[in-house]
């Protein structure tokens, strides 16, 4: 799971792709590289660390293409041998992705006398290519294509060549032209400001990039083409406007993501199609898969969709659903959930339910991504370019979304019901953020050896999401649980060093989560409450550390409205502790590997 970037007809290529890299850190930020073609050689920097470790070394690079990479190791420890790019005789490479039979092409490399450098997979690629090339470029490429096994987006620099190629399988890559120039990068933003048009390159293909021209082929060496269009503003803006991290910048655009998120939903028509397709369909179980912070918004959704449609309703990790033998079928609904649209469980676990005969719709943030070419139908997020590793304005557009969709499969009197609750969502937003935070809470987290957070019902995966949301950014332990449960197990870890946050939206379920607050306090764990306007129990407020109110909301967005105050809460904590609350240790913010 890495960024590449590739430049060809630059002034300065070092430069450009530095640049680009800093844009595609947020992929990955173990280690860092660039290789530059000056002349009939290839110069290679490479560093540990971050992408700003290779300032100093690329001073003084020239060369007008080059690929770069910045790195989220998988194979082999971060450390300057494991960095992109991997050289070898006229070729240096990038990569992201897995090669599954790395072990046996390494072994049959080394008896012929390559000689590898690092415990990567990747670097197979690299002796591949010098094994197959007899001068001919195109074929060396395609017969080392054709002996890897796994996924791969690369970047291929040759001392033959004077620009690039590029390949994707099952990766995501994107090629840009513009001012003579030709480019590819692992995403979008990362060519917004070189590129003036751009195309994704489909599954399966091979671009040749120079003399600002591009050609393609396929695997076969069969040349294909490819339409170019303008770069989506949408890619452009990266600036934190005046904001210190782009966590809380990001926290900040939730209202506009939840506006733009049910502006979409209706522009593209889709309450109208959900609703011809539950007619014609008849499912008989809906099936919402995601990971991470994804998969929690499809947990959340899964509560809304079964009280809404009677129907058997699930949610599942990606991870987990991919390896299972379950009963998903022809009259299944089948919904992907990703923010990046690239997770590589995500995408295989949607592929899996389309072969299976589901249905399947992918709700994400990036309309050009992987899982948009497997969907059949795809439910736009607007959210805007997210930057933090740590989702956060993804997360509510996710909500908006899922409840505009659950409500939509419902009939058109309940998707009226659910756009008028998501467009007051919008207000009730900027004002929780405005409004309602204290700083007493990010300190009493701060100074907690452990944090848990519970909630029941709706309230439960909003639970969940405040405790990734916390661990992420902060590093401290401890875990999201439903309420009634804490007495079976993980009140055992409950005593004086720890906080447990309850979050509590509806009145009646709210009776029974105060009822585990008081078994927490009994054992002397500190509370903090997260309580829907009028839904506080008697007493409950002058048990707690500390109560955030928000406003009391529709069930429709009410995980979107008190996930607030705690992706507030996991910001704050981090400051206070000196994390960098965008660049979580050991994270990356897509992780296209299994
Ligand atoms: C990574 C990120 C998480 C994210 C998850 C799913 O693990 O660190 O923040 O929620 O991937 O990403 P997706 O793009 O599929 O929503």
């Amino acid at each position: 799971m890495c960024g590449i970037i590739a430049c060809s007809g630059v002034k300065c290529a070092a430069k450009v792709l530095y640049r680009g890299l800093e844009d595609l850190e947020y992929r990955g930020y173990d280690s860092a590289g660039i290789s530059v073609l000056e002349g009939d050689s290839i110069v290679t920097v490479k560093r540990k660390g971050r992408v700003g470790e290779l300032k100093k070394g690329i001073e003084g690079m020239c060369g007008t293409a080059g690929i770069g990479h910045t790195r989220w190791a998988t194979h082999g420890k971060p450390s300057d041998s494991n960095a992109h790019p991997h050289a070898c005789g006229k070729f240096s490479i990038v990569h992201n992705g897995i090669i599954e039979n790395y072990a046996e092409l390494k072994a049959e490399l080394m008896k012929e006398g390559a000689v590898f450098f690092s415990a990567t997979d990747s670097e197979v690629i690299v002796h591949l290519l010098c094994k197959y090339y007899r001068g001919d470029l195109k074929e060396a490429v395609l017969c080392t294509i054709e002996r890897l096994k796994g996924s791969f987006a690369l970047c291929i620099l040759c001392s033959d060549y004077k620009g690039f190629v590029a390949v994707r399988y099952r990766n995501p890559l994107i090629v840009g032209m513009g001012g003579g120039a030709v480019y590819a990068a692992s995403d979008m933003p990362a060519l917004a400001g070189l590129a003036e048009n751009v195309a994704v390159l489909k599954e399966g293909t091979v671009a040749f990039a120079v003399d600002g021209e591009i050609s393609f082929c396929d695997f076969a060496g069969r040349p294909i083409s490819l339409t170019f269009s303008p770069v989506p503003a949408s890619a452009r803006s990266r600036s934190l406007c005046g904001f210190p991290h782009y966590m809380i910048k990001e926290i900040n655009e939730i209202p506009a993501a939840v506006k733009n998120t049910a502006a979409a939903f209706e522009e593209t028509d889709c309450a109208a199609k959900l609703f011809r397709l539950a007619k014609k369909s008849a499912f008989t179980q809906i099936m919402l898969c995601g990971c991470g912070t994804a998969y929690h918004s499809a947990l959340s959704a899964a509560y809304m969709a079964e009280e809404l449609l009677l129907l058997p309703v699930r949610a599942e990790t990606a991870g987990e659903f991919r390896y299972r033998k379950t009963s998903v079928n022809r009259s299944t609904l089948f919904i992907a959930v990703s923010q990046s649209g690239e997770t590589a469980d995500t995408v295989e676990a949607a592929r899996a339910a389309k072969s299976a005969g589901a249905y399947v719709i992918a709700v994400t943030n990036v309309p050009y991504s992987a899982i948009t070419a497997v969907a059949d139908m795809v439910v736009p997020v607007c959210a805007g370019t997210e930057i933090c590793v740590a989702a956060t304005k993804s997360y509510c557009g996710q909500i908006a979304a899922l409840a505009l969709t659950a409500a939509a499969l419902k009939g058109p009197a309940e998707y009226r019901r659910a756009a008028a609750a998501v467009k007051s969502a919008e207000a009730i937003c900027a004002k929780v953020i405005a409004g309602c935070f204290s700083e007493d809470a990010a300190r009493a987290c701060a100074s907690s050896a452990a944090v848990y957070f519970i909630g029941r019902g709706a309230d439960y995966p909003v639970a969940l999401e405040g405790s990734l949301k916390l661990r992420e950014v902060s590093y401290i332990p401890g875990e999201g649980y439903p309420a009634g449960e804490l007495k079976h197990g993980t009140i055992a870890l409950i005593d004086g060093g720890t906080l447990t946050v309850a979050v509590i939206t509806e009145k009646k379920i709210g009776e029974k989560t105060a009822s585990a607050v008081e078994q927490i306090c009994s054992r002397g764990g500190g509370v903090g409450v997260i309580c829907a306007d009028g839904c506080a129990p008697a007493g409950l407020k002058e048990r707690a550390e500390f109560f955030i109110e928000v406003p009391a909301c529709h069930k429709f967005i009410s995980p979107l409205v008190s996930v607030i105050p705690l992706q507030l809460l996991a910001y704050r904590t981090a400051v206070i502790l000196g994390r960098d609350p965008d660049k979580p240790r050991n994270l990356a913010k897509s992780v296209t590997v299994e």
